[in-house]
Protein backbone atom coordinates (compact mmCIF):
# COMPACT_ATOMS: atom_id res chain seq x y z
CA UNK A 1 0.00 0.00 0.00
CA UNK A 2 1.40 3.07 -1.11
CA UNK A 3 2.54 5.48 2.29
CA UNK A 4 0.05 8.91 2.14
CA UNK A 5 3.55 11.09 3.56
CA UNK A 6 6.24 9.81 0.88
CA UNK A 7 8.82 11.31 -0.92
CA UNK A 8 6.29 12.95 -3.89
CA UNK A 9 3.50 14.23 -1.08
CA UNK A 10 6.15 15.87 1.27
CA UNK A 11 7.99 16.77 -1.97
CA UNK A 12 4.76 18.41 -3.19
CA UNK A 13 3.71 19.81 0.03
CA UNK A 14 6.93 21.77 0.38
CA UNK A 15 6.32 23.05 -3.03
CA UNK A 16 3.68 25.12 -1.14
CA UNK A 17 6.47 27.81 -0.49
CA UNK A 18 7.03 27.43 -4.97
CA UNK A 19 3.40 28.52 -5.16
CA UNK A 20 4.27 31.65 -2.57
CA UNK A 21 6.97 32.63 -5.14
CA UNK A 22 4.26 32.61 -8.30
CA UNK A 23 1.73 34.35 -6.25
CA UNK A 24 4.39 36.89 -5.64
CA UNK A 25 5.31 37.07 -9.40
CA UNK A 26 1.35 37.66 -10.10
CA UNK A 27 0.48 39.76 -6.94
CA UNK A 28 0.78 43.09 -9.20
CA UNK A 29 0.17 41.86 -12.80
CA UNK A 30 -3.92 41.71 -11.78
CA UNK A 31 -4.64 45.20 -10.47
CA UNK A 32 -1.95 47.27 -12.18
CA UNK A 33 -4.25 47.85 -14.90
CA UNK A 34 -7.69 47.80 -12.61
CA UNK A 35 -9.14 51.78 -12.07
CA UNK A 36 -9.49 50.80 -8.47
CA UNK A 37 -5.75 50.33 -8.14
CA UNK A 38 -4.76 52.89 -10.34
CA UNK A 39 -7.05 55.71 -8.08
CA UNK A 40 -6.41 54.48 -4.65
CA UNK A 41 -3.08 54.28 -5.03
CA UNK A 42 -2.34 57.75 -7.41
CA UNK A 43 -2.14 56.20 -10.93
CA UNK A 44 1.00 54.89 -9.92
CA UNK A 45 3.40 55.46 -13.69
CA UNK A 46 7.56 54.72 -14.24
CA UNK A 47 9.37 54.52 -11.63
CA UNK A 48 6.64 54.63 -8.74
CA UNK A 49 5.07 51.62 -10.27
CA UNK A 50 8.13 50.01 -10.69
CA UNK A 51 9.40 50.35 -6.93
CA UNK A 52 6.41 49.16 -5.83
CA UNK A 53 6.63 45.56 -7.96
CA UNK A 54 10.39 45.23 -7.18
CA UNK A 55 10.17 45.82 -3.48
CA UNK A 56 9.27 42.26 -3.04
CA UNK A 57 12.30 41.10 -5.02
CA UNK A 58 14.10 43.56 -2.94
CA UNK A 59 13.40 41.91 0.00
CA UNK A 60 13.64 38.09 -1.75
CA UNK A 61 17.11 39.19 -1.86
CA UNK A 62 17.59 39.85 1.47
CA UNK A 63 16.04 36.48 2.11
CA UNK A 64 17.67 34.54 -0.21
CA UNK A 65 20.90 35.75 1.20
CA UNK A 66 20.20 34.98 5.00
CA UNK A 67 18.91 31.63 3.83
CA UNK A 68 22.25 29.95 3.58
CA UNK A 69 22.82 30.79 7.26
CA UNK A 70 19.29 30.29 9.00
CA UNK A 71 19.05 26.90 6.40
CA UNK A 72 21.94 25.65 7.85
CA UNK A 73 21.61 26.55 11.81
CA UNK A 74 17.75 26.12 12.38
CA UNK A 75 17.09 23.20 9.40
CA UNK A 76 15.25 23.34 6.28
CA UNK A 77 12.14 22.54 7.49
CA UNK A 78 11.99 25.27 10.45
CA UNK A 79 13.38 27.73 8.16
CA UNK A 80 10.80 27.38 5.86
CA UNK A 81 8.09 27.69 8.44
CA UNK A 82 9.94 30.76 9.46
CA UNK A 83 9.66 31.96 6.03
CA UNK A 84 5.84 31.51 5.85
CA UNK A 85 5.20 33.55 8.91
CA UNK A 86 6.97 36.07 7.46
CA UNK A 87 4.50 36.05 4.30
CA UNK A 88 1.39 36.08 6.44
CA UNK A 89 2.21 39.24 8.35
CA UNK A 90 3.39 40.99 4.53
CA UNK A 91 0.16 39.43 2.97
CA UNK A 92 -1.70 41.27 5.97
CA UNK A 93 0.32 44.57 5.96
CA UNK A 94 -0.76 44.40 1.86
CA UNK A 95 -4.00 44.17 2.17
CA UNK A 96 -4.71 46.43 4.83
CA UNK A 97 -2.68 49.07 3.31
CA UNK A 98 -3.30 52.73 3.27
CA UNK A 99 -1.03 54.15 0.62
CA UNK A 100 2.20 53.14 -1.43
CA UNK A 101 4.92 53.38 1.74
CA UNK A 102 2.62 50.50 3.27
CA UNK A 103 2.18 48.84 0.36
CA UNK A 104 6.07 48.89 -0.41
CA UNK A 105 6.91 47.46 3.36
CA UNK A 106 4.14 44.91 3.11
CA UNK A 107 5.66 44.03 -0.03
CA UNK A 108 9.15 44.05 1.35
CA UNK A 109 8.10 41.63 4.24
CA UNK A 110 6.57 38.85 1.90
CA UNK A 111 9.71 39.40 -0.45
CA UNK A 112 12.16 37.92 2.92
CA UNK A 113 9.59 35.14 2.85
CA UNK A 114 10.02 34.15 -0.97
CA UNK A 115 13.90 34.18 -0.79
CA UNK A 116 14.14 31.67 2.11
CA UNK A 117 11.73 29.44 0.79
CA UNK A 118 12.91 29.79 -3.00
CA UNK A 119 16.44 28.78 -1.80
CA UNK A 120 15.49 26.43 0.75
CA UNK A 121 12.53 24.02 -0.95
CA UNK A 122 14.54 22.75 -3.94
CA UNK A 123 17.03 21.78 -1.13
CA UNK A 124 15.08 20.70 1.21
CA UNK A 125 13.57 18.65 -1.52
CA UNK A 126 16.74 17.69 -3.40
CA UNK A 127 17.87 16.07 0.89
CA UNK A 128 14.82 14.14 0.73
CA UNK A 129 14.60 12.77 -2.62
CA UNK A 130 16.30 9.52 -4.43
CA UNK A 131 19.23 10.47 -7.04
CA UNK A 132 17.29 8.96 -9.82
CA UNK A 133 14.17 11.19 -9.65
CA UNK A 134 15.70 14.22 -8.06
CA UNK A 135 15.33 16.19 -11.33
CA UNK A 136 11.81 15.74 -11.26
CA UNK A 137 10.80 16.32 -7.52
CA UNK A 138 13.19 19.71 -8.11
CA UNK A 139 10.77 20.50 -11.18
CA UNK A 140 7.85 20.51 -8.59
CA UNK A 141 9.02 23.64 -7.46
CA UNK A 142 8.60 25.19 -10.71
CA UNK A 143 5.34 23.92 -11.64
CA UNK A 144 4.31 25.18 -7.78
CA UNK A 145 5.91 28.45 -9.18
CA UNK A 146 3.32 28.56 -12.00
CA UNK A 147 0.53 27.37 -10.54
CA UNK A 148 0.95 30.22 -7.88
CA UNK A 149 1.11 32.50 -10.50
CA UNK A 150 -2.10 31.66 -12.38
CA UNK A 151 -4.24 31.25 -9.20
CA UNK A 152 -3.29 34.81 -7.78
CA UNK A 153 -4.22 36.28 -11.54
CA UNK A 154 -7.60 34.63 -11.53
CA UNK A 155 -7.93 35.61 -8.09
CA UNK A 156 -7.14 39.37 -9.17
CA UNK A 157 -9.48 38.72 -12.27
CA UNK A 158 -12.15 37.54 -10.45
CA UNK A 159 -11.79 40.18 -7.54
CA UNK A 160 -11.66 42.86 -10.39
CA UNK A 161 -15.54 42.61 -10.96
CA UNK A 162 -15.86 44.49 -7.34
CA UNK A 163 -16.02 48.10 -7.75
CA UNK A 164 -14.01 49.04 -4.44
CA UNK A 165 -10.88 48.60 -2.85
CA UNK A 166 -11.78 45.20 -1.92
CA UNK A 167 -10.78 44.55 -5.89
CA UNK A 168 -7.32 44.27 -4.59
CA UNK A 169 -7.32 43.74 -0.89
CA UNK A 170 -8.91 40.53 -0.62
CA UNK A 171 -6.74 39.06 -3.49
CA UNK A 172 -3.94 40.52 -1.43
CA UNK A 173 -5.01 38.64 2.04
CA UNK A 174 -6.34 35.28 0.65
CA UNK A 175 -2.21 34.93 -0.09
CA UNK A 176 -2.24 33.99 3.69
CA UNK A 177 -3.86 31.11 3.24
CA UNK A 178 -1.24 28.71 1.42
CA UNK A 179 1.14 30.00 4.11
CA UNK A 180 -1.00 29.05 7.05
CA UNK A 181 -1.10 25.41 5.29
CA UNK A 182 2.52 25.09 5.18
CA UNK A 183 3.27 26.59 8.39
CA UNK A 184 1.03 24.29 10.29
CA UNK A 185 1.74 21.62 7.99
CA UNK A 186 5.26 21.04 8.23
CA UNK A 187 4.86 20.54 11.77
CA UNK A 188 4.18 16.72 10.56
CA UNK A 189 6.94 16.14 8.07
CA UNK A 190 10.49 15.02 9.14
CA UNK A 191 13.61 17.28 8.75
CA UNK A 192 16.07 16.36 5.99
CA UNK A 193 18.36 13.34 6.82
CA UNK A 194 21.67 15.05 5.92
CA UNK A 195 20.84 18.06 7.88
CA UNK A 196 20.31 15.69 10.44
CA UNK A 197 22.94 13.61 10.51
CA UNK A 198 25.65 17.26 9.83
CA UNK A 199 24.09 18.07 13.17
CA UNK A 200 25.07 14.57 14.66
CA UNK A 201 21.48 13.47 15.20
CA UNK A 202 22.29 10.35 14.11
CA UNK A 203 19.60 8.34 15.17
CA UNK A 204 16.64 10.68 13.87
CA UNK A 205 18.24 10.91 10.63
CA UNK A 206 18.70 6.68 9.98
CA UNK A 207 14.63 7.10 10.94
CA UNK A 208 13.66 9.57 8.13
CA UNK A 209 15.52 7.43 6.06
CA UNK A 210 14.02 4.61 6.36
CA UNK A 211 10.86 6.24 6.74
CA UNK A 212 11.17 7.51 3.60
CA UNK A 213 12.72 4.93 1.52
CA UNK A 214 11.72 2.18 3.07
CA UNK A 215 7.45 1.16 2.42
CA UNK A 216 8.06 -1.08 5.93
CA UNK A 217 9.90 1.61 7.57
CA UNK A 218 12.68 -0.74 8.07
CA UNK A 219 15.83 0.63 9.34
CA UNK A 220 18.30 -2.47 8.59
CA UNK A 221 17.01 -2.31 4.72
CA UNK A 222 19.88 -2.69 2.46
CA UNK A 223 19.48 0.56 0.40
CA UNK A 224 18.22 2.98 3.83
CA UNK A 225 21.60 1.71 5.28
CA UNK A 226 23.16 2.18 1.65
CA UNK A 227 22.53 5.87 1.66
CA UNK A 228 23.48 6.01 5.45
CA UNK A 229 26.69 5.54 4.50
CA UNK A 230 27.12 7.81 1.92
CA UNK A 231 25.56 10.56 4.02
CA UNK A 232 28.20 9.65 6.72
CA UNK A 233 31.22 9.21 3.98
CA UNK A 234 30.34 12.95 2.85
CA UNK A 235 30.14 14.40 6.33
CA UNK A 236 33.27 13.12 7.48
CA UNK A 237 35.62 13.65 4.24
CA UNK A 238 33.92 17.55 5.10
CA UNK A 239 35.38 17.71 8.40
CA UNK A 240 38.54 16.02 7.92
CA UNK A 241 39.27 18.98 4.78
CA UNK A 242 38.08 21.17 7.52
CA UNK A 243 36.40 23.05 4.51
CA UNK A 244 35.69 26.14 5.27
CA UNK A 245 32.49 26.53 2.82
CA UNK A 246 32.59 29.66 2.52
CA UNK A 247 36.49 29.78 1.17
CA UNK A 248 35.60 26.85 -1.09
CA UNK A 249 33.02 28.67 -2.56
CA UNK A 250 35.41 31.14 -4.16
CA UNK A 251 38.35 28.76 -4.48
CA UNK A 252 40.02 28.24 -8.00
CA UNK A 253 38.41 24.25 -8.67
CA UNK A 254 34.36 25.87 -7.28
CA UNK A 255 34.72 29.40 -8.60
CA UNK A 256 33.87 28.05 -12.29
CA UNK A 257 30.78 26.52 -11.05
CA UNK A 258 29.27 28.78 -8.81
CA UNK A 259 29.90 31.83 -11.39
CA UNK A 260 28.04 29.26 -13.87
CA UNK A 261 24.93 28.45 -11.37
CA UNK A 262 24.62 32.45 -10.57
CA UNK A 263 24.68 33.03 -14.40
CA UNK A 264 21.80 30.43 -15.15
CA UNK A 265 19.61 32.43 -12.57
CA UNK A 266 20.59 35.53 -14.62
CA UNK A 267 19.84 34.66 -17.70
CA UNK A 268 16.95 32.68 -17.10
CA UNK A 269 15.92 36.24 -15.65
CA UNK A 270 16.94 38.45 -18.71
CA UNK A 271 15.05 35.82 -21.19
CA UNK A 272 12.22 38.32 -20.48
CA UNK A 273 10.15 35.90 -19.45
CA UNK A 274 9.15 38.87 -16.30
CA UNK A 275 8.46 41.03 -19.26
CA UNK A 276 4.98 39.17 -19.87
CA UNK A 277 4.96 37.51 -16.45
CA UNK A 278 4.71 40.95 -14.36
CA UNK A 279 3.35 43.41 -17.60
CA UNK A 280 1.83 41.58 -20.18
CA UNK A 281 -1.57 44.29 -19.36
CA UNK A 282 0.87 46.98 -20.79
CA UNK A 283 1.88 44.89 -23.79
CA UNK A 284 -1.15 43.51 -24.82
CA UNK A 285 -2.63 47.12 -23.90
CA UNK A 286 -0.18 48.83 -25.95
CA UNK A 287 -0.41 45.83 -28.88
CA UNK A 288 -3.75 46.80 -29.06
CA UNK A 289 -5.85 44.07 -27.35
CA UNK A 290 -9.34 45.90 -25.84
CA UNK A 291 -9.35 43.03 -23.21
CA UNK A 292 -6.23 42.29 -21.90
CA UNK A 293 -6.84 41.15 -18.45
CA UNK A 294 -8.79 37.88 -20.16
CA UNK A 295 -5.67 37.70 -22.97
CA UNK A 296 -3.17 37.73 -20.20
CA UNK A 297 -5.32 34.94 -18.13
CA UNK A 298 -4.27 32.63 -21.03
CA UNK A 299 -0.96 32.82 -20.73
CA UNK A 300 -0.65 32.03 -17.10
CA UNK A 301 -2.82 28.74 -18.08
CA UNK A 302 -0.21 27.87 -20.92
CA UNK A 303 2.71 28.53 -18.49
CA UNK A 304 1.65 25.94 -16.07
CA UNK A 305 0.54 23.21 -19.06
CA UNK A 306 4.00 23.37 -20.50
CA UNK A 307 5.92 22.76 -17.19
CA UNK A 308 4.47 19.20 -17.26
CA UNK A 309 6.97 18.12 -20.37
CA UNK A 310 9.93 19.08 -18.56
CA UNK A 311 8.94 17.41 -15.01
CA UNK A 312 7.94 14.32 -16.99
CA UNK A 313 11.08 14.31 -18.98
CA UNK A 314 13.44 16.35 -18.04
CA UNK A 315 15.27 13.45 -16.31
CA UNK A 316 15.72 12.37 -20.28
CA UNK A 317 16.17 15.13 -22.45
CA UNK A 318 19.03 16.64 -20.20
CA UNK A 319 19.68 20.04 -19.07
CA UNK A 320 21.78 21.68 -22.29
CA UNK A 321 19.74 21.32 -25.14
CA UNK A 322 17.16 22.66 -23.08
CA UNK A 323 18.65 25.63 -22.33
CA UNK A 324 20.12 26.04 -25.83
CA UNK A 325 17.17 25.83 -27.56
CA UNK A 326 15.03 27.74 -25.06
CA UNK A 327 17.35 30.51 -25.41
CA UNK A 328 17.08 30.74 -28.97
CA UNK A 329 13.74 30.20 -29.93
CA UNK A 330 13.05 32.56 -27.07
CA UNK A 331 14.97 34.87 -28.70
CA UNK A 332 13.15 34.45 -31.90
CA UNK A 333 9.58 35.42 -30.26
CA UNK A 334 11.06 38.98 -28.92
CA UNK A 335 12.42 39.84 -31.62
CA UNK A 336 9.43 39.07 -33.73
CA UNK A 337 7.31 41.06 -31.12
CA UNK A 338 9.29 43.97 -30.88
CA UNK A 339 9.93 43.66 -35.13
CA UNK A 340 5.89 43.57 -35.22
CA UNK A 341 5.59 46.86 -32.41
CA UNK A 342 8.27 48.59 -34.56
CA UNK A 343 6.24 48.05 -38.07
CA UNK A 344 2.61 48.31 -36.80
CA UNK A 345 3.03 50.56 -33.63
CA UNK A 346 2.48 54.86 -33.40
CA UNK A 347 3.26 56.90 -30.57
CA UNK A 348 0.34 56.27 -27.91
CA UNK A 349 -1.79 59.83 -27.96
CA UNK A 350 -2.86 59.20 -23.92
CA UNK A 351 0.10 60.29 -22.18
CA UNK A 352 -1.26 59.31 -19.06
CA UNK A 353 -1.41 55.73 -20.31
CA UNK A 354 1.75 53.44 -18.69
CA UNK A 355 2.89 52.43 -22.62
CA UNK A 356 3.67 55.37 -24.68
CA UNK A 357 3.61 53.31 -28.22
CA UNK A 358 0.29 51.88 -29.68
CA UNK A 359 -1.16 49.36 -32.84
CA UNK A 360 -4.13 50.57 -33.81
CA UNK A 361 -6.03 49.65 -36.61
CA UNK A 362 -3.71 46.41 -37.30
CA UNK A 363 -5.80 43.54 -36.16
CA UNK A 364 -3.37 40.73 -37.50
CA UNK A 365 -0.28 42.56 -36.49
CA UNK A 366 -2.51 43.00 -32.95
CA UNK A 367 -3.03 39.12 -33.19
CA UNK A 368 0.79 37.97 -33.94
CA UNK A 369 2.07 39.88 -30.85
CA UNK A 370 -0.13 38.21 -28.95
CA UNK A 371 0.54 34.95 -30.75
CA UNK A 372 4.72 35.65 -30.14
CA UNK A 373 3.97 36.45 -26.17
CA UNK A 374 2.46 32.92 -25.62
CA UNK A 375 4.94 31.04 -27.38
CA UNK A 376 7.62 33.19 -25.74
CA UNK A 377 5.52 31.81 -22.20
CA UNK A 378 5.10 28.13 -23.85
CA UNK A 379 9.20 28.19 -24.35
CA UNK A 380 10.03 29.36 -21.10
CA UNK A 381 7.84 27.06 -19.16
CA UNK A 382 9.47 24.03 -20.93
CA UNK A 383 13.22 25.17 -21.00
CA UNK A 384 14.57 27.73 -18.83
CA UNK A 385 12.07 27.86 -16.09
CA UNK A 386 12.18 24.18 -14.33
CA UNK A 387 15.90 23.90 -15.35
CA UNK A 388 17.00 27.20 -13.89
CA UNK A 389 15.88 26.02 -10.68
CA UNK A 390 17.86 22.55 -11.49
CA UNK A 391 20.87 23.13 -12.81
CA UNK A 392 22.58 25.28 -9.82
CA UNK A 393 22.48 22.09 -7.24
CA UNK A 394 23.79 19.83 -9.83
CA UNK A 395 26.81 21.27 -10.61
CA UNK A 396 28.21 21.55 -6.68
CA UNK A 397 29.30 19.00 -3.65
CA UNK A 398 26.70 18.99 -0.84
CA UNK A 399 29.24 20.98 1.47
CA UNK A 400 28.94 23.84 -0.46
CA UNK A 401 25.32 23.30 -1.91
CA UNK A 402 23.70 25.66 0.48
CA UNK A 403 25.57 28.14 0.12
CA UNK A 404 25.95 28.15 -3.77
CA UNK A 405 22.35 27.79 -4.35
CA UNK A 406 21.14 30.99 -1.88
CA UNK A 407 23.97 32.98 -3.75
CA UNK A 408 22.02 31.52 -7.24
CA UNK A 409 18.72 32.05 -5.81
CA UNK A 410 19.57 35.55 -4.77
CA UNK A 411 21.31 36.41 -8.52
CA UNK A 412 17.71 35.69 -9.39
CA UNK A 413 15.82 38.08 -7.12
CA UNK A 414 18.75 40.98 -8.03
CA UNK A 415 17.92 40.61 -11.66
CA UNK A 416 14.50 40.21 -11.12
CA UNK A 417 14.70 43.55 -8.55
CA UNK A 418 16.54 45.52 -11.79
CA UNK A 419 14.17 44.12 -14.43
CA UNK A 420 10.79 45.21 -11.86
CA UNK A 421 11.96 48.57 -11.33
CA UNK A 422 13.62 48.98 -15.46
CA UNK A 423 10.90 48.00 -17.57
CA UNK A 424 7.82 50.21 -16.75
CA UNK A 425 10.09 53.35 -17.54
CA UNK A 426 11.76 51.55 -19.98
CA UNK A 427 8.77 50.45 -21.90
CA UNK A 428 7.37 54.31 -21.59
CA UNK A 429 10.85 55.73 -23.19
CA UNK A 430 12.35 52.80 -25.65
CA UNK A 431 8.96 51.32 -26.42
CA UNK A 432 9.54 48.07 -28.63
CA UNK A 433 13.28 48.29 -28.94
CA UNK A 434 12.66 46.51 -25.45
CA UNK A 435 12.15 43.92 -26.98
CA UNK A 436 14.84 43.95 -29.07
CA UNK A 437 17.49 43.97 -25.78
CA UNK A 438 15.41 41.50 -24.33
CA UNK A 439 15.76 39.31 -27.68
CA UNK A 440 19.16 39.83 -27.67
CA UNK A 441 20.20 38.96 -23.81
CA UNK A 442 18.71 35.26 -25.05
CA UNK A 443 21.40 35.04 -27.95
CA UNK A 444 24.02 35.74 -25.09
CA UNK A 445 22.96 33.05 -22.79
CA UNK A 446 22.94 30.83 -25.92
CA UNK A 447 26.66 31.60 -26.37
CA UNK A 448 27.35 31.73 -22.85
CA UNK A 449 25.50 28.31 -22.04
CA UNK A 450 26.85 26.19 -25.60
CA UNK A 451 30.47 27.23 -24.26
CA UNK A 452 30.57 26.83 -20.52
CA UNK A 453 27.49 25.01 -19.17
CA UNK A 454 27.89 21.00 -19.35
CA UNK A 455 25.48 18.20 -19.62
CA UNK A 456 24.52 17.38 -16.12
CA UNK A 457 22.02 14.32 -16.87
CA UNK A 458 23.16 11.05 -15.09
CA UNK A 459 26.61 12.09 -14.22
CA UNK A 460 28.01 12.10 -10.88
CA UNK A 461 29.50 15.03 -9.07
CA UNK A 462 33.03 12.89 -9.40
CA UNK A 463 32.21 13.07 -13.35
CA UNK A 464 31.57 16.54 -13.14
CA UNK A 465 34.58 17.14 -11.80
CA UNK A 466 36.36 16.06 -14.60
CA UNK A 467 34.77 17.97 -16.86
CA UNK A 468 35.28 21.51 -14.79
CA UNK A 469 38.69 20.64 -14.00
CA UNK A 470 40.18 19.07 -17.61
CA UNK A 471 37.40 20.95 -19.96
CA UNK A 472 36.28 18.05 -21.73
CA UNK A 473 34.92 19.31 -25.21
CA UNK A 474 31.31 20.27 -24.09
CA UNK A 475 29.44 18.92 -27.37
CA UNK A 476 30.79 15.91 -25.99
CA UNK A 477 28.32 16.11 -22.79
CA UNK A 478 25.34 16.29 -24.96
CA UNK A 479 26.08 12.41 -25.47
CA UNK A 480 25.53 12.24 -21.53
CA UNK A 481 26.95 8.50 -19.58
CA UNK A 482 25.70 5.56 -18.24
CA UNK A 483 24.16 6.65 -14.05
CA UNK A 484 26.04 6.32 -11.40
CA UNK A 485 25.25 2.97 -9.58
CA UNK A 486 27.29 3.43 -6.43
CA UNK A 487 24.40 3.58 -3.79
CA UNK A 488 23.01 0.23 -5.34
CA UNK A 489 26.52 -1.10 -5.40
CA UNK A 490 26.90 -0.28 -1.95
CA UNK A 491 23.31 -1.93 -0.96
CA UNK A 492 24.52 -4.84 -2.80
CA UNK A 493 27.31 -5.08 -0.59
CA UNK A 494 25.36 -4.66 2.34
CA UNK A 495 22.43 -7.45 1.47
CA UNK A 496 25.02 -9.91 1.03
CA UNK A 497 26.63 -9.18 4.10
CA UNK A 498 30.02 -8.36 2.94
CA UNK A 499 29.75 -4.66 4.40
CA UNK A 500 28.74 -4.39 7.83
CA UNK A 501 26.96 -0.51 8.71
CA UNK A 502 27.33 0.18 12.67
CA UNK A 503 24.95 1.62 14.40
CA UNK A 504 24.39 5.28 14.80
CA UNK A 505 26.32 7.35 17.64
CA UNK A 506 29.62 5.50 16.43
CA UNK A 507 29.22 4.65 12.23
CA UNK A 508 31.40 3.15 11.16
CA UNK A 509 31.58 0.56 8.23
CA UNK A 510 33.68 -2.52 8.04
CA UNK A 511 33.85 -4.42 4.79
CA UNK A 512 34.16 -8.38 5.50
CA UNK A 513 36.30 -10.01 3.48
CA UNK A 514 35.15 -13.45 1.93
CA UNK A 515 38.31 -15.53 1.92
CA UNK A 516 38.66 -14.47 5.82
CA UNK A 517 35.60 -13.70 7.44
CA UNK A 518 37.15 -12.75 10.76
CA UNK A 519 39.02 -10.11 9.18
CA UNK A 520 37.75 -6.97 8.66
CA UNK A 521 38.42 -4.05 6.58
CA UNK A 522 37.29 -0.54 7.17
CA UNK A 523 36.17 1.27 4.24
CA UNK A 524 38.33 4.23 3.55
C1 LIG B 1 11.37 32.47 -12.44
C2 LIG B 1 10.39 33.57 -12.21
C3 LIG B 1 9.33 33.52 -13.26
C4 LIG B 1 8.65 32.17 -13.25
C5 LIG B 1 7.63 32.05 -14.35
C6 LIG B 1 10.63 31.16 -12.44
O1 LIG B 1 11.51 30.13 -12.70
O2 LIG B 1 12.38 32.48 -11.46
O3 LIG B 1 11.06 34.80 -12.18
O4 LIG B 1 8.38 34.52 -13.07
O5 LIG B 1 9.60 31.16 -13.40
O6 LIG B 1 7.01 30.81 -14.37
Amino acid sequence: MVRLLNVYTISAFAALGGALFGFDISSMSGVIGTEQYQNYYGNPLGARQGAITSAMAAGSLVGALSSSFLGDRLSRKVSIQIGAALWIVGAIVQSASTGVPMLVVGRLLAGLCVGVTSSLVPIYQSEIAPRKIRGRIVSLQQFAITWGIMVQYFIEYGCSFLNSTASFRIPWAIQAVPAIVLLVGLFWFPRSPRWLASKDHWEEALRVLAFLRSPANDINDPLVLAEYKEIEDQIRSEREEQSNSYRELFSRKMRKRVILSMAIQMWSQLSGMNVMMYYIVYVLKSAGIANSMLASAVQYVINVVMTIPSILWTDKWGRRPALLIGAIVMGFWLFAIGGLLMRFGEPNPDVDQPYTWIVVGHPSATRAILACSYLAVATFAVSWGPVGWMYPPEIVPLRIRAKSVALATATNWASNFALGFAVPPLLRSIQWRLFFIFGAFNVAAFIHVWFAAPETKRRTLEELDEVFEYGEPLWRSFLGRRESNKLDMLARDIEIGILKIGRPSHVEATYVTTENAHSDRTIP
